[in-house]
């Protein structure tokens, strides 16, 4: 959420590398973008609301600079304006900001007090302002920014340039993550390693409370006691693509496609590894907490490891599991899902359950992300980096990834031709072209209906949030039996119901909630591993009959399709879905 990118480098191209920089964070947001460049001494600001190519249309990317900061915004304080995009510039500080301030308005009264006027509705405007304010004080901008560490509560990753020190960039965060990259010559600063990895691999993750000072050929990090911290230098180990579409119309196809490369290379590495670090024999009692899709895909996992490992499984969102009652007893494993491993509620979540004593288990995407890097246990899934900011690839990874946790922990097995079964089936449902038939019968529909049983409600989750966040059409997930106790009535002449039927026992049970909704004139479509009399639906996708344990893995794929051809269909913004961001760091 907001992508922070930063230079300070001999090699004159500042505002290159930051335009570039944000162009691959703007999944994290990208309702305003700017950026801050030192030119002739004096620091320039450029803003822009939209998209980051509105703002490079305004700045010539050939300019020598060798200073700058940029920012993509997901807006919190303020509408998305202009006046409201980053960066802030107050008295002698300019900076960039990715979080929270949740104490803002008293700093405000203060600095009102002051004579400070705000031009901006921005949180970040009044750090920026009490950063100045303390500055004339302590006349240091180390100690300034100490002190600021003491003062401000909240979220916060900051990108900071000050009139008095141009040779500097300075960088200091809490929860909101930031890394500081190395170059030759060069250094810059990051929301995420993939906004730098053109230029270097090389990498230190700033901590909580930490600070950088960051010249052209060196950097000094100091803890909040403002002692040296020596820090351990990483390297990205993915390599640099540059994040294009390649042959496809949206990320999100593209996406879709590497889902049969996604399966086979995360269950394999599961496989190989298989869980080794891990006493999982200990636990009986498994919480499994996560937001959104990653959620979706752990209700799948409580399903598989409750029918097959026949383990206790407690499934929650991690805003509400961050404050609610928690059961906990000594044989508990906290498992948390995240994409990107930055989610504040997954964050706290896991916090909770350590401030708990209790182990925890992370399956993650992004290597060496926050929550990777704070639980006891981490598993990553192997589904490379996700530009469209609807996941697909990485739900899949997830979902294979708790196949895999099953495997350990019940006396279930794979083979090698299953695995290579369920990827030439995946393959061949992506290329199914039953998926725009439908769309075209629901896509001016306001309201369409999941609904399903067992896995399969779960499985129903996931496809209606995928459908309402990138075509923006009003879904709802119900368990089928639980339709008729109120939500029925919903029921008009064509209402889109899409019903899942993949597990063999409870198929006639959900027939018979079809027979209900087409008797109140629903158009009703059928996604179905069995063969369903043609009289019980309007229309059929028929998907392949494989082991329960990896059904989902098939039946998620025309869900993602149908979803996709639908936005499509009503012209929307797929990759970039207005409202939403990528990786949610705020609460
Ligand atoms: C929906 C989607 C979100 C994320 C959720 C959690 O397509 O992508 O619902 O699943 O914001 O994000 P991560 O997995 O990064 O913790």
């Amino acid at each position: 959420m907001c992508g922070i990118v930063g230079y300070k480098g001999k090699n004159n191209n500042a505002i290159k590398v930051v335009i570039e920089g944000l162009e691959n964070l703007e999944y994290r947001g990208y309702d305003s973008a700017g950026i801050a460049y030192l030119k002739d001494n004096k620091i320039y600001i450029e803003k822009e609301t939209g998209r980051i190519k509105n703002l490079k249309e305004n700045l010539n990317l050939k300019e020598k600079t060798n200073l700058a900061i940029g920012h993509t915004r997901w807006a919190t304080h303020g509408i998305p304006k202009k006046i409201n995009a980053h960066p802030h510039q107050v008295g002698k500080f300019t900076i960039v900001h990715n979080g929270i301030i949740e104490n803002y308005l008293s700093l405000k009264e203060e600095l009102i007090k002051n004579n400070y006027t705000f031009k901006s509705d921005t949180d970040t405007e009044i750090a920026c302002a009490y950063l100045d304010y303390i500055y004339k004080q302590e006349k240091d901008i180390l100690k300034s920014l100490q002190k600021l560490i003491k003062i401000i509560k909240g979220s916060y990753a900051f990108g900071i340039i000050c009139e008095d020190d141009k040779d500097n960039l300075y960088a200091l965060r809490s929860s909101s993550p930031l890394i500081i990259a190395l170059g030759k010559n060069e250094n810059y600063i990051a929301s995420d390693v993939p906004a730098i990895l053109k230029y270097t691999n090389k990498y230190i993750i700033l901590e909580n409370y930490e600070i950088a000072k960051i010249s052209n050929d060196n950097i000094t990090i100091y803890n909040k006691e403002l002692q040296e911290v020596n820090k351990t230098i990483n390297t990205y180990e993915e390599k640099y693509e540059s994040n294009t579409k390649g042959q496809y119309e949206h990320f999100m196809l593209k996406e879709i496609n590497e889902e049969p490369d996604t399966f086979e290379k995360t269950i394999n590495s599961c496989l190989q590894n298989n869980f080794k670090d891990i006493n999982l024999k200990k636990y009986t009692n498994i919480h499994i907490v996560a937001c959104g899709s990653a959620y979706h895909a752990g209700l799948v996992g409580k399903y598989l490891i409750e029918k097959f490992a026949n383990i206790k499984v407690y499934t929650q969102v991690a805003s509400e599991y961050r404050y609610e009652k928690t059961f906990y007893d000594k044989n508990t494993l906290v498992i948390l899902i995240s994409q990107s491993g930055e989610t504040a509620d997954t964050l706290a979540a896991l916090r909770k359950a350590k401030d708990n004593k209790i182990d925890t288990l992370s399956i993650v995407n992004v290597f060496k992300s926050s929550i990777a890097r704070e639980s006891k246990y981490v598993v990553y899934t192997k589904a490379g980096s996700e530009i469209a900011v609807a996941t697909t690839k990485a739900y899949l990874a997830q979902l294979t990834l708790l196949i895999a946790l099953t495997l350990n922990l019940s006396k279930k097995t794979i083979n090698k031709e299953q695995i290579t079964k369920i990827k030439e089936q995946i393959t061949n449902l992506i290329k199914k072209d039953d998926y725009k038939t439908i769309a075209n019968k629901i896509y001016k529909a306001k309201n369409i209906f999941f609904i399903g049983r067992g896995i399969d409600y779960a499985l129903c989750m996931e496809g209606s949030l995928k459908l309402k966040e990138i075509s923006y059409i009003n879904s709802v997930a119900y368990q089928a039996g639980e339709l008729k106790h109120g939500t029925i009535s919903l029921i008009e002449e064509n209402t889109p119901v899409i019903a899942i039927l993949t597990e063999e026992k409870l198929i006639e049970k959900t027939i018979s909630n079809i027979k209900e909704v087409k008797a109140r004139g629903a158009h009703t479509i059928v996604i179905s591993n069995e063969e369903i009399k043609n009289d019980e639906y309007d229309e059929i996708i028929k998907i392949p009959k494989t082991d329960e344990l990896l059904q989902q893995l098939l039946t998620i794929i025309p869900l993602q399709l149908i979803a996709y051809e639908v936005a499509k269909l009503k012209n929307c913004d797929i990759d970039k879905p207005r409202n939403l961001a990528k990786s949610v760091t705020v609460e």
